[in-house]
């Protein structure tokens, strides 16, 4: 299986993740990064459960590859969730 070093920044911090090239975002937000507050429903860009924001737009991450994160800012709830604490 081909693995690929990507680059990005996940709610503000500057991540680096080694992943599979045909792993989605989700799978690697979830099972990589650790953070499970982005969740899996339909698995076809439909039920909006797995949505994330790519550089402020909103993303299906169960139909994004994870190796199209590179270079990106990733937004998840957990990092909403610090925005509104900050307030
Ligand atoms: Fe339903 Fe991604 S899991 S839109």
């Amino acid at each position: 299986m081909s693995q690929q070093t990507i680059d990005f920044t996940l709610n503000g911090v500057p991540t680096r993740v080694s992943v599979p090239v045909q792993m989605s975002a989700l799978e690697m937000i979830r099972n990589v990064a650790g953070l499970t507050g982005t969740k899996y429903g339909c698995g076809e860009g439909e039920c909006g459960a797995c949505t994330i924001l790519v550089d402020d737009k909103s993303v299906a991450a169960c139909l994004q590859f994870a190796i199209d994160c590179d270079g990106r800012s990733l937004t998840t709830i957990e990092g909403l969730a610090g925005d509104a604490r900050a307030q």
